[in-house]
């Protein structure tokens, strides 16, 4: 089960590994609706994380409230880091946008600052796979960076990669047409702990039932 798919280039993130999670990983709002979607599953229920990273927090908090997690990245250094830290855990190496439609049935999808590392199309093939992983009803939360911009060149903890972002409203109405309803939405204010500051959207989306 959870075969991989094609691996399309040697990751950026296998060079960030440690530097991301020490950044990165105490981020509040993303714990917070992690949290959050821990209480609203029923107990058992599995749930895809997409660009895992190193399994913190989400895999962590997911597990540790007894559900059941697959990760997908395509770095294996950030893979190392998430087998150690949540054994719990199924962890795939694969690009996550190369998937195919019958990965599997998941509860809810999880995608942190990964979706934007994807051109703006293929964000949107993404979030119609990940429509497909669904089980009618089930959530999807995904965390991007507030800002408009189609596979901008941007340095990142000193790496070159390309991101893309929406604003708040446009990311809305893309959940919206991509079939979601839209449970809640929000832009706050993080500065990773060697800064600067960021402005970041979490959202929180349902397929209909
Ligand atoms: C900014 S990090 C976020 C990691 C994690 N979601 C978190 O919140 O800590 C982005 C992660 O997405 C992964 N990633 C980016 N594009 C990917 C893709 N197409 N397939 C699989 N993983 C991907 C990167 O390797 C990296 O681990």
């Amino acid at each position: 089960m959870h075969s991989a798919g094609s691996l399309p280039r040697m990751e950026v993130f296998d060079q960030l590994a440690e530097k991301y999670q020490g950044e990165h990983s105490h981020n509040p709002f993303q714990s917070a609706l992690v949290e959050r979607i821990a209480a609203l599953l029923p107990g058992g229920t599995s749930v895809l994380d997409l660009g895992c990273g190193t399994g913190v927090p989400t895999a962590k908090v997911l597990t540790e409230s007894d559900h059941r997690v697959v990760g997908v990245d395509v770095s294996e250094g950030m893979l190392r880091l998430a087998r150690e830290q949540v054994p719990a855990a199924e962890f795939v190496h694969a690009d996550f946008s190369a998937l195919a439609d019958d990965f599997g049935r998941f509860e809810a999808v999880t995608a942190f600052f990964s979706l934007l590392m994807l051109s703006k199309a293929d964000i949107e093939r993404t979030l119609d796979k990940a429509y497909g992983w669904l089980q009618p009803g089930g959530y999807l939360a995904i965390g991007m960076v507030n800002f408009d911009g189609d596979s901008l060149p941007f340095e990142f903890l000193g790496v070159p990669v390309t991101v893309s972002g929406y604003l708040q409203p446009d990311l809305a109405a893309v959940l919206e047409a991509h079939g979601f309803t839209v449970d809640s939405i929000e832009t706050v204010s993080f500065t990773p702990a060697d800064g600067p500051e960021e402005s970041q959207i979490f959202a929180l989306a349902r397929k209909p039932a």
